[in-house]
C-alpha cells in the first residue's frame, strides 16, 4: 500500500526481522500504515535459519506488492552461540504453511550490517528508526563494526525479554533474548534511544478465534494472510482461546505510544544459567521498558489497518 498523500509520514523505518508468523503480521501491518516509510528489511536467523527468514521477507513483500523495498541478509548465527529455531511454532517454512507468493526480487548484494551503516550515514542524524522483531544480533554487529553510523540511529524499538512473566525459551528467558543474550546485553548498554517490549506487554495483545475469522472473511491480501497466519499459530501451539501478537506490538508502539506505559528499569541479561533471562539489577543499564498496554485499543488499530477499514 503506497503512502497516502493526506497522512504525514511519521517515521522512516528499517524492519529487522526473523519471519516468523508474528513478524509477518507485523510487517503487513507496517506496510498498511502510511505513516511508515519502510526503507528496507534486514533479516536475521532466529525463528528459522537465515535462508528461510530471508525468503519469507521476500514472500511477505511480494504478497503486499512491495517488492520495491530492499532486503539485506543479516546474521546467520548469534554473536557467539549456536542458534536454535522455533519451527515448532512457526512451521518448517516459517509462515505456518500459509500460501505466500515466492519472492519477486533478490536480496541486495551487501550484508545487512553494511547496508544499515550506509543508510544511517545517508539519512539525517536521528531520522531512521529500527523496528526489531527478532534476536538483536544485527544491531549488536552494527554497534561493534560501525559505531559512528550507529550513533546516527533514531529509535530502536525491540520486542524481547520477560520481566515478571515466565519465559518462552527458558524458565525466565524470552526467545529473542535467549537466542542471542550477548547481543541483547550489548544493545542495552549502548546508550541508544532504545525501547524494549517484553512478554509482560505482548501477552496482553491477544488475537481471538473470532478476530481471526473476521480477518479471514475480510477482503484484501493483508487481512486474509494475517487471518491464515494467526490460525496457523492456533494450530501449532497449545490451543487456547487466544494467541499473543508479540511482534506487531513494536509497530503499534511506534505509531501510538499513548497506548502503552513505559518504565525505566535497570536490567541485567543472564548469560549463563538461563541465557536471555532479564533481572532487575541496580548495576544494570537503564532500559525504557513497556509494562502496560491498552490491548483493546492496540488491536483495534491493528485490525483497522490490516482490513483497510
Ligand atoms: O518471544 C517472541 C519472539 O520470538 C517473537 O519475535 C517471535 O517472532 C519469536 O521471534
Ligand atoms: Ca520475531
Amino acid at each position: 500500500m503506497r503512502k497516502s498523500k493526506t497522512v504525514p509520514v511519521i517515521r522512516s523505518v528499517i524492519i529487522d526481522t526473523d519471519p516468523g508468523i508474528d513478524d509477518a503480521v507485523a510487517i503487513l501491518f507496517a506496510l498498511a500504515s502510511p505513516e511508515f516509510d519502510v526503507r528496507g528489511i534486514t533479516t536475521v536467523a532466529g525463528n528459522l535459519g537465515i535462508d528461510v527468514t530471508t525468503r519469507n521477507a521476500g514472500r511477505i513483500l511480494a504478497l503486499a506488492g512491495r517488492s520495491d523495498i530492499p532486503i539485506a541478509i543479516g546474521a546467520a548465527q548469534p554473536l557467539t552461540r549456536r542458534g536454535s529455531d522455533s519451527a515448532g511454532v512457526h512451521g518448517g517454512d516459517g509462515l505456518g504453511g500459509v500460501a505466500f507468493p515466492e519472492p519477486a526480487a533478490l536480496p541486495i548484494g551487501i550484508g545487512a550490517v553494511e547496508w544499515l551503516a550506509a543508510e544511517l550515514d545517508r539519512a539525517p542524524a536521528g531520522a531512521l528508526d529500527i523496528l526489531a522483531l527478532g534476536p538483536l544480533t544485527n544491531i549488536a554487529l552494527l554497534l561493534r563494526d560501525h559505531p559512528r553510523s550507529a550513533a546516527r540511529l533514531g529509535k530502536v524499538i525491540a520486542m524481547g525479554g520477560a520481566i515478571h512473566e515466565k519465559g518462552n525459551a527458558g524458565p525466565r528467558a524470552e526467545f529473542n533474548m535467549a537466542t542471542d543474550p550477548e547481543a541483547a546485553a550489548a544493545v542495552f548498554a549502548a546508550g541508544l534511544n532504545f525501547v524494549l517490549i517484553p512478554l509482560d506487554v505482548t501477552r496482553r495483545v491477544r488475537a481471538t478465534r473470532e478476530e481471526t475469522a473476521m480477518l479471514f472473511a475480510s477482503s484484501g491480501a493483508a487481512a486474509q494472510a494475517s487471518g491464515a497466519l494467526i490460525d496457523a499459530y492456533f494450530q501449532s501451539t497449545t490451543g487456547g482461546d487466544s494467541r499473543p501478537l508479540h511482534d506487531p506490538c513494536v509497530m503499534l508502539y511506534a505509531l501510538r505510544p499513548d497506548l502503552f506505559g513505559t518504565e525505566k528499569l535497570n536490567l541485567a541479561v543472564d548469560l549463563s544459567d538461563d541465557p536471555g533471562a532479564l533481572a532487575l539489577d541496580p548495576s544494570g543499564p537503564s532500559v525504557a521498558t513497556l509494562m502496560k498496554v491498552d490491548g483493546t485499543g492496540a488491536k483495534a488499530l491493528l485490525w483497522q489497518r490490516l482490513t483497510g477499514r
